[in-house]
């Protein structure tokens, strides 16, 4: 199973927070992209995030695409259940845990509100086909997945990033993924402390 928690990197949803909700907000349609989400704790801790600065109103335009090319054939069916072990779930702040989940039955298990799992739609998909899953992203998270890939493979996936991203649209990966220099001048990094770039054409 893919090494992956709930509110992993905080200070990135911090930064997300600050810096690229108060442009979401003033949208009418919020696309956004977590590609390699895994099973699915990391565009849950996002979709928590833009609920809580969105308000309910705002956060019905969200959509998230949750993409993985999912080797266990299983991130689907957790992340459409929305149902975690206790234990996975220690890391949460303790208000937003009581807020966005419940005990499930007979079971150790808590589940996520449906509100959120309204918000994401898991899609099986290889970045490395460098065919988008949908296009005019406001918002594109991937992270702890580039690193796997040669450095000219993070380079075309960026690429297409940068073309599925609307005009002044946000990229957003891991501290320890730099951008690459040949891609530099298609972004702007938003902080000098996290890797959070906005597209600039
Ligand atoms: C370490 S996990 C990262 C999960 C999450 N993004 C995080 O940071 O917590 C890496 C994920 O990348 C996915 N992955 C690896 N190669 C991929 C590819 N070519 N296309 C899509 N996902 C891929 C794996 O299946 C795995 O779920």
């Amino acid at each position: 199973m893919a090494f992956t928690y709930f509110f992993r990197d905080m200070q990135t949803l911090e930064m997300i927070r600050d810096y690229a909700i108060p442009t979401l907000r003033t949208k009418r349609n919020i696309k956004v992209w977590d590609a390699g989400c895994a099973m699915g704790p990391e565009p849950y801790s996002l979709a928590i995030i833009l609920r809580e600065n969105m308000g309910n109103m705002m956060f019905r335009n969200v959509k998230i695409f949750a993409t993985d090319i999912d080797g266990s054939n299983l991130f689907q069916k957790i992340i459409e259940s929305g149902e975690y072990p206790r234990d996975q779930l220690e890391r949460i702040p303790k208000d937003i845990f009581y807020k966005y989940f419940s005990p499930v039955e007979g079971t150790d298990n808590y589940k996520i509100s449906d509100e959120m799992i309204k918000s994401i739609k898991f899609m099986k998909h290889d970045l490395l086909s460098l065919k988008p899953v949908s296009d005019k992203f406001e918002l594109i998270m991937c992270k702890n997945v580039l690193l796997h890939f040669t450095y000219e493979q993070r380079v075309e996936v960026i690429k297409m990033f940068y073309d599925t991203l609307i005009d002044g649209g946000y990229f957003v990966s891991e501290q320890t993924q730099k951008m690459p220099p040949e891609l530099e001048e298609h972004f702007r990094q938003v902080v000098p402390n996290a890797q959070v770039f906005q597209k600039v054409v």
